[in-house]
């Protein structure tokens, strides 16, 4: 499927539909800034609990960083492969599940839960609200993203301490998401881990329930 692009809106529920993760299909070109900014601009706008907003976001493009971080991932990818039964590690293989260089941007979602202060309102209750609400920004920027005919790709194959490291993020701020980011040919019609045969989507009935979950 061809990409939005910024000249030709697209419905919300467009968007949610046409969104994939995407690792294979960056064409390499950098994210214009103007777009960049829209999109966390986006992201931004989030519900947050007590209105805390206690997400950052961390913009690599160097491309030694990004080298760097890959190195990283494609360690933990061989770690995952190892632990696997043959049968699956034969699945797993031909699946890519990271463009960090390619994109030529990495987002860094980080969370910050001392944000809003000793009080916040609504997470003294449930404690993950906060987290919860730094995930919600990432939606929105991926929808955003989507809307603007950029990919989105998020990598989560690396040890936190070491991506808390690799962008100067102090305890107890959390990073929470490597995004990559970039112009792409193409958003995929069905999910790569579905077309590689990893998992499928479940219908939606499987998911709605009443009065009780069973
Ligand atoms: C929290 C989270 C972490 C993810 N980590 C990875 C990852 O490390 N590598 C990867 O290739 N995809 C990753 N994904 C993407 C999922 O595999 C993808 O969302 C799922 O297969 C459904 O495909 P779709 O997003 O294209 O609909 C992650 C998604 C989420 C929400």
């Amino acid at each position: 499927m061809t990409a939005p692009s910024s000249a030709h809106p697209i419905s919300v529920y467009e968007a949610i539909r046409r969104r994939r993760d995407v690792r294979a299909e960056f064409t390499g070109d950098p994210v214009p800034d103007p777009v960049l900014h829209r999109i966390l601009t986006a992201a931004h706008q989030a519900p947050s609990v007590g209105n805390t907003q206690p997400w950052d976001f961390v913009i690599i493009q160097a491309p030694d960083r990004l080298a760097e971080f890959a190195q990283h991932v494609a360690e933990r990818r061989a770690r995952f492969a190892a632990s696997l039964p043959p049968q699956r590690r034969e699945t797993f293989t031909p699946i890519k599940i990271e463009g960090i260089r390619e994109s030529g941007t990495g987002i860094v979602v980080t969370y910050n839960p001392k944000r809003g202060g000793p009080n916040v309102l609504g997470r003294h209750t449930v404690e993950d609200t906060g987290l919860f609400s730094a995930v919600l920004a990432i939606q929105n920027l991926w929808l955003a993203a989507v809307a603007e005919g950029i990919g989105i790709g998020w990598v989560s194959f690396y040890d936190e301490g070491f991506l808390a490291r690799f962008i100067g993020a102090e305890a107890p701020v959390r990073p929470i998401a490597w995004l990559c980011a970039g112009p792409v040919t193409q958003l995929q019609e069905t999910p790569d881990l579905e077309r590689f045969g990893w998992r499928a989507r479940r219908p939606v009935s499987d998911a709605i329930h009443r009065e009780y979950l069973r």
